[in-house]
């Protein structure tokens, strides 16, 4: 039998819809500033996927592209303008930076209070403790997909395969929040189909495509799906086996049309939020 597919796609449009319903209702006048460095394609099309959910739902968002040759100082001093311009309510810096950027420099020179993404160590911090402003975009983004499920996750057991500092790390913190026993695994993780096999809701984001099959699958388990790779001959693929895990699992994320657009949902949320807070 064949999983049921969740759809991130039409959740997502479901939540923009809303959110522009909101933005208009209550005259809400926000600006994403979107910082991009150099000419990375896959940085590029994220940026106008962005740029395109903040145009549908009302919000104003501001390109700030710089060459690949931008000094790491040039950015600071870039952010550091943003973080003083009253006019901007969020600030994103598009990852990956060029190699001679320090990334974690960057980030830890956005305010906290501009940072939609959720990556500067003041809102990992308060995701932690579960008392937070802006949502990790992703990992919130999956509790929206699982909740679509109607699987309630109190007691139930979680494991996330992978371990980052935007996927891993403030997904299990979500899922504890959320009354879940929950296992980080990673490369290092001995037994990992065993380990995943007991998962009743499975999060996949290790950036390896295609790593998780059936035989990592509890039969009729959520199966998350948060890779997205592209393979040689031009297909874009997760991290998760699609053919063969949906022969096991109860629900299964597409790739694409699964937790992308879900990211982007709730970065909007944020962007709103950010409003609120400057
Ligand atoms: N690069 C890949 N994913 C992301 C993301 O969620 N935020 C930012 N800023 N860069 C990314």
């Amino acid at each position: 039998m064949s999983a049921k597919i969740i759809d991130g796609k039409a959740l997502a449009a479901r939540i923009k819809h809303e959110l522009a319903e909101k933005v208009k209702a209550e005259g809400i006048k926000c600006t994403l500033a979107v910082v991009i460095v150099g000419d990375d394609p896959a940085s590029r099309v994220y940026v106008n996927g962005k740029k395109s959910d903040c145009a549908e739902i009302g919000i104003e968002s501001r390109e700030l592209a710089l060459p690949k040759e931008t000094t790491q100082d040039e950015l600071l001093k870039l952010i550091n303008d943003l973080n003083h311009d009253d006019s901007v309510d969020g600030i994103l810096v598009q990852l990956p930076l060029p190699k001679h950027i320090n990334e974690e420099v960057i980030i830890n020179n956005i305010s906290p209070l501009k940072d939609v993404d959720a990556f500067h160590p003041t809102n990992v911090g308060k995701i932690m403790i579960g008392n937070y402003n802006f949502l990790p975009c992703t990992p919130a983004g999956v509790l929206d997909l699982i909740d679509e499920t109607g699987t309630d996750l109190t007691g139930k057991h979680c494991v996330v395969v992978g371990r980052s500092n935007i996927v891993g790390k403030p997904q299990a913190m979500l899922l504890l929040h959320k009354n879940a026993t929950v296992t980080i695994c990673h490369s290092k993780t001995t037994n990992l189909k065993e380990v995943c096999r007991q998962a009743d809701v499975l999060v996949v984001a290790v950036g390896r495509a295609e790593m998780i099959d059936a035989e990592y699958i509890k039969p009729g388990a959520v199966v998350i799906d948060v890779g997205m790779n592209r393979l040689e001959d031009g297909r874009l693929v997760g991290d998760v086996d699609f053919a063969s895990a949906n022969e096991v699992a109860g629900y299964i994320t597409p790739v694409p049309g699964g937790v992308g657009p879900m990211t982007r949902a709730t970065l909007m949320r944020n962007v709103i939020k950010a409003k609120n807070l400057n």
